[in-house]
C-alpha cells in the first residue's frame, strides 16, 4: 500500500532509508520499504535469469521443446512482472492481488515441470522379476 510508483520508488531507484530500524536485520522483516524493494530486486533478477535462460536454450537446442519452454517461461515471468506492477500502481485491488498470486504459484509448476523435463525420462526398471 505504499510506495505506488513505478519504476523509481520514492523518486529513485535505490530509495533510501533501506535499513532506517536498528538493529539492521529487523528491516528485511518490518520495514516496508525494504520489504518491497527486496520483492522488485527480486522480480527484476528472476527476469534477468529467465531472460539469459532463454536466450541460452534457444541458441544450444534451436527448435527442441525445451527451447520452446523456455521461451515460453520468459512470457510468464514478462506477464507476472506486469501483473506486479500493475498492482502496486492501482494500489493493490483484490482482484490484482489474488491475480498476481496465482500466477506466481503458476510460474512457480511451470519453471518446475520446465527444469524436470530437462532432466529427461525416469530411467524404467530394465530388470522385470518374475513371479515364480
Ligand atoms: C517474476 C516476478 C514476480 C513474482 C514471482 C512475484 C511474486 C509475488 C508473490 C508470491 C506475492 C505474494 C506475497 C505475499 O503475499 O506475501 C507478491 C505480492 C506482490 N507483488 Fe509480486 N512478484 C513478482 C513481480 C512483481 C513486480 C515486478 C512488482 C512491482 C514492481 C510486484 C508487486 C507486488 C505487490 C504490490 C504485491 C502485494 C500484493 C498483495 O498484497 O498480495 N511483484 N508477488
Amino acid at each position: 500500500m505504499s510506495y505506488n510508483t513505478w519504476p523509481l520508488m520514492d523518486g529513485k531507484l535505490v530509495p533510501g532509508d533501506l535499513l532506517l530500524l536498528e538493529p539492521a536485520w529487523r528491516n528485511f522483516f518490518e520495514n516496508p520499504k525494504t520489504v518491497q524493494f527486496i520483492h522488485r530486486v527480486g522480480a527484476y533478477t528472476i527476469f534477468a535469469v529467465a531472460l539469459w535462460h532463454m536466450i541460452a536454450t534457444r541458441r544450444r537446442l534451436p527448435g527442441t521443446t525445451h527451447a520452446r519452454r523456455a521461451t515460453l517461461l520468459f512470457l510468464i515471468v514478462v506477464v507476472q512482472a506486469s501483473i506486479g506492477i500493475g498492482t502496486l500502481l492501482m494500489h493493490v485491488p483484490l482482484h490484482m492481488a489474488l491475480t498476481h498470486q496465482a500466477f506466481a504459484l503458476f510460474l512457480l509448476g511451470f519453471a518446475a515441470a520446465h527444469w524436470r523435463g530437462t532432466k529427461g525420462a525416469y530411467p524404467l526398471p530394465h530388470e522385470i522379476a518374475l513371479r515364480g
